[in-house]
Parts: C-alpha cells; sequence; structure tokens
C-alpha cells in the first residue's frame, strides 16, 4: 500500500536539539542562554552557509531548580533568569521564523519540580484546592523492621521507592523520577485545565510543536496496583514488569484533547517521548501530526545488521502509514561519535571514528522518517569523560548497585565554535569543562573544510532538500551479498533514490537495483567526495566507510 502523501514540514524537515545550558553564552556565566541561541541561529538556518536544517527543539529553558536540568519545572509559562527572559525568548522565535526554522519546545507535564506552587500548595493541605494535584497516599502500616511502608511497589527510575513521605503533609507522593520532580495527577480534571493552559500559552505565542517528555507515563494505574515482578537485567527497574505505571488507557483520550488544541492552529506538531518502552508500545500512539520517539537506533552498535534489524523490526511494527521518528543521539544518551566509534584514542581511530559519523549521518538523514540532530553531532562531537563522583547530573550521582544509572553530562558538553579559548562558548568558567579537543574540533574549523564531518551534514541536507524521494519515498531493504553493506532505495511516483553503506574498513562490492523504467541511476553524493563516475549501474565498488546515495 503506497504511503499517504509525505509534504508536511514535520515529516520532510529536519529537527535539530538544542540543550540551552550548552549551546552559547552572552552573559559570562559559565551557562548557555536564549541570546546565545539567537546568537548562532545562522549556523541552524536561513543562509547559504548553514546547517539547512528546518526547526529547532529546545530543551526546557523554564524556571527550575536544576535538580534534573530543567526537567523539573518550577513554572510552566516563565523563562529561567539563567537563560534570559519573555522578550529574548520572543526573539528566538521572531528570528527562526524569519530564517524559515520553526521551533519546538520541550514540555515536561508527567511531573513538577517540587518547588513549583501548585506542590507547595499540595503538601501544605489535605484540603486545599491543589490537594489533589499530585498522587499522594497513606502508607499501609510499618514494615517489621519499623518503617512506614510506601503505597505500593513501584521503583523511581532514577532509583528508590517511587514513593517519598512527606512529614508535613504525612502522606507518601509519587515520583517517576527524582524526590524532587512529583508526579502531576492528570485524573483532576483541573490539572488537566491548567496543562492543557500550558499548552494555549505557548501556541499564544507563537511556537510551531511541542516534544512531550515521558508522554506515556502521564497516567497510572487509578488502583495504584503494584507491578508484577520478573527476572530482569541490570537494575531493580528492570525487575518488574510496567503494567499499572505506564502506557494507561487513558492516554489516548488525552492525546486526542491535546491534539485538538494544537490542530486549531494548521502546521503543528507534537512528538512524543516513549518513556522506557519500544516499537510495539510506539506504534499504536503514534498519530496524524504526533510523532513518537521510539529508540530503534540510538542504542545500536556499529553493525550493518544491527540497523539492518532495526529498519525491519520497525517496518513491521509501523507499516507504511506511520511516520517514523529518527534519532542516533540526545541529552540522555552517550554520543553516537562515540558509541559508534573503533577503540582506541590514536590519530588513525579518530579518523576512522569520523568517517563513520559520515556514514552514520547519511543513514540518518536519507531513511524514512523525519531526522532529529543533537547539537555537536554535526562536527561529530564526542562525549566528555566525568566520573561518577564528579558528575553534575543528578541521577548519576545516585548510582548504585540497584541503579546502575549513566552520566549524562557526558553528552552535555558546551558547544566548541570556535578554536579560540573558551572555544567561543563563554567568556567565563564553562558549567562543564568543554571538550579536550575544542581547539580542533569546533564548529568554525569544520566549515572551512571541505571534508569534515560539518561539510558532509550540510552536503547530505542539500541533496535531501532537492530529492522528493529522500523527504517522502517509500523504503525497501536491497539485499546485499557482502555482510557489511547496508542498502535500502527510496521511491516516489517521479523519483528515485539508492542509498548504500560500508560500514567495513576496507572496500565492498555492491550490487545496485533496477531504478525504474527509462532511468538510470546517478551518484548525487558520496562520503568520499567527487571522484566517481557520475552514472552507475549494476554494481559497484565502495571504499571503506564510504557512503553513497545514487538518484533517478
Ligand atoms: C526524559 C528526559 O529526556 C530526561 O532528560 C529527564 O531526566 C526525564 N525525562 C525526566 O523528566
Ligand atoms: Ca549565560
Amino acid at each position: 500500500m503506497a504511503a499517504a502523501a509525505i509534504d508536511e514540514w514535520w515529516q520532510t524537515g529536519v529537527v535539530y536539539q538544542v540543550y540551552p545550558r550548552s549551546f552559547a553564552d552572552t552573559n559570562g556565566d559559565g551557562m548557555g542562554d536564549l541570546a546565545g541561541i539567537v546568537d548562532h541561529l545562522d549556523h541552524l538556518g536561513g543562509s547559504p552557509d548553514s546547517l539547512g536544517v528546518d526547526a529547532v527543539w529546545l530543551s526546557p529553558f523554564y524556571p527550575s531548580p536544576d535538580h534534573d536540568f530543567g526537567y523539573d519545572v518550577a513554572d510552566y509559562v516563565g523563562v529561567d533568569p539563567k537563560y534570559g527572559t519573555l522578550a529574548d525568548f520572543e526573539r528566538l522565535v521572531e528570528g527562526c521564523h524569519r530564517r524559515g526554522l520553526k521551533v519546538v519546545i520541550d514540555l515536561v507535564l508527567n511531573h513538577s519540580s517540587s518547588q513549583h506552587s501548585w506542590f507547595q500548595a499540595s503538601r501544605a493541605s489535605r484540603s486545599g484546592d491543589h490537594a489533589d494535584w499530585y498522587i499522594w497516599r497513606d502508607s499501609p502500616g510499618r514494615s517489621i523492621l519499623g518503617g512506614r511502608r510506601a503505597p505500593n511497589n513501584w521503583r523511581s527510575f532514577f532509583g528508590g521507592s517511587a514513593w517519598t513521605w512527606d512529614d508535613a503533609r504525612e502522606q507518601f507522593y509519587l515520583h517517576t523520577f527524582l524526590p524532587e520532580q512529583p508526579d502531576l495527577n492528570w485524573r483532576h480534571p483541573a490539572v488537566r485545565e491548567a496543562l492543557l493552559g500550558v499548552v494555549r500559552t505557548w501556541l499564544d505565542r507563537g511556537v510551531d510543536g511541542f516534544r512531550l517528555d515521558v508522554f506515556n507515563t502521564f497516567f497510572k494505574d487509578a488502583a495504584l496496583r503494584s507491578n508484577p515482578w520478573r527476572l530482569g537485567g541490570r537494575g531493580a527497574w528492570s525487575w518488574q514488569r510496567h503494567v499499572y505505571d505506564r502506557d494507561q488507557p487513558e492516554l489516548r483520550g488525552l492525546l486526542a484533547e491535546l491534539r485538538a488544541i494544537v490542530d486549531e492552529r494548521p502546521g503543528r506538531m507534537t512528538v512524543g517521548e516513549l518513556f522506557d518502552g519500544r516499537l510495539a508500545e510506539a506504534a499504536p500512539l503514534i498519530a496524524p501530526r504526533h510523532l513518537v520517539f521510539d529508540w530503534s537506533l540510538i542504542t545500536l552498535p556499529w553493525s550493518a545488521a544491527a540497523f539492518k534489524g532495526a529498519v525491519l523490526a520497525r517496518d513491521a511494527a509501523f507499516g507504511p502509514e506511520r511516520w517514523p521518528a529518527n534519532v542516533l543521539s540526545n541529552h540522555d544518551q552517550p554520543r553516537h561519535a562515540s558509541r559508534l566509534a573503533p577503540a582506541g584514542v590514536d590519530a588513525a581511530a579518530e579518523a576512522e571514528g569520523d568517517a563513520r559519523a559520515k556514514v552514520a549521518a547519511t543513514l540518518l538523514l536519507t531513511m524514512r522518517g523525519t531526522p532529529f540532530l543533537y547539537y555537536g553531532e554535526e562536527i561529530a562531537l564526542r562525549n566528555l569523560s566525568i566520573p561518577n563522583a564528579e558528575a553534575a547530573d543528578p541521577p548519576a550521582r545516585r548510582a548504585s548497585f540497584l541503579s546502575p544509572w549513566w552520566n549524562r553530562d557526558q553528552a552535555r558538553g558546551p558547544m566548541p565554535w570556535t578554536g579560540a579559548p573558551g572555544a567561543g562558548f563563554s567568556s567565563g568558567r564553562p558549567w562543564l569543562p568543554l571538550p579536550p579537543d575544542a581547539a580542533r574540533r569546533n564548529v568554525s574549523a569544520q566549515a572551512a573544510d571541505p571534508a569534515s564531518v560539518l561539510s558532509a551534514y550540510r552536503g547530505l541536507l542539500r541533496l535531501r532538500r532537492a530529492t522528493p524521494a529522500l523527504l517522502g519515498g517509500d523504503q525497501a531493504l536491497v539485499d546485499q551479498a557482502d555482510a557489511d553493506v547496508l542498502g535500502y532505495i527510496r521511491r516516489t511516483d517521479a523519483d528515485a533514490a539508492f542509498v548504500v553503506l560500508n560500514f567495513a574498513s576496507r572496500p565492498a562490492t555492491v550490487s545496485l537495483p533496477a531504478p525504474g523504467a527509462g532511468r538510470g541511476w546517478r551518484v548525487a553524493w558520496s562520503t568520499a567526495g567527487d571522484g566517481r563516475s557520475e552514472s552507475v549501474s549494476d554494481s559497484i565498488v565502495l571504499g571503506p566507510l564510504e557512503a553513497l546515495v545514487a538518484t533517478a
């Protein structure tokens, strides 16, 4: 069955995630700010030298005590002074729109900060207006050791029980994440109204879309039943089947209501972050103008077979109707240039790592779905190395055997813009160390180098825009004899693109599919540069770690 027409910006466009704290600092306090993002919009879009993305997604910039760096929101409609003012936000929206960039903001609606006035009011009184805005329960009694028993067996994703006792209210409250992130009670009509009001406020302020943090955990089982135990993997979270603390049927109705509000303004989109789930949970939650991050690609190793398996599994789960969201890196996971890199730290390993990053970029920017880039990946930024004991990321500091949490600082390093001291990021002391290779791996050095990873991203984005098949075409794998090669064809009625990636560090022979009656393949792009003859047919030899796109 042919897919429906694919022509909306959130399908054909490329979204670029900015982690505001780490992008660019204008006032020397070592933290990025909204004015810093405004200063660097030309990097993203609007001029011939820009990367050429279509939308910017901003991780949270709301007032926050930063127990989870902004994912603990103390005011849903404000701007934290460390990031600037509402006027800066308006300038940012205006600057994006002037350049043809859409603005997507992060909404963290499963939980607020414990500093939010709603939670303060809720904890202060069992009978006040906000009493039931969060999920409070009595203790069912004492354990044999004398401690208060929690209402059920649910765990916090960041370690420990999901319940914390509050002395003021003399009850437990629920927190799927940190104790400083109490879960809101979406079953309460006033909470629903207030949070949907937040959506309306930001639409009025001109945003084009929302990324919904952990959206499939908004609703919990109404009776708060304990999860069944199971034999799991690493960490106590995996020792339960999460049947009662996420993925409840009430979510469907809420999503429809939220979508109806967003749909009052044509061209707006949402993307839901699937919390701790996979393709089977993601597929039924995809809807018109609503994408879902399903994490198919974000943990894969460097292997053609692994990527092939992921493409097949997703095709089977989504079919031709559901539009995927493609992500290799974000602020929670190791940077993919490090994840996919070969072992070793010498210059040869670094060069090979960059070559792999170009192959990965080719995949991300040509496979079916909307690509989401994470700031810094366009220069193949690597992980920072920060021991857990020195981590700024609070969950990493709580890591233990029962909660083998990872250190997300590694993926949140300051963006190196130039080779100057401070890397053009800040004139002060950056909140996390600069990447150690910032003097040579930075935006301005790579912009001047036609063989750089940045130049590859620019070239691929140009190719995408010029090739309808890469934007909206169907996709089918093209079998290859060489197990280190991944090939696929994208096709519309009017054109076709054949993408082929050599994962091996040796040459590989590739067979091309038939281009379609009356057409011939021409090489449109290759990570190896321009040295190829234009027309190709039947078979072609790729160089080591070469990725190539032919169009017809
Ligand atoms: C998912 C976000 O991506 C992550 O950074 C955050 O810690 C949790 N949700 C809790 O909000
Ligand atoms: Ca700053």
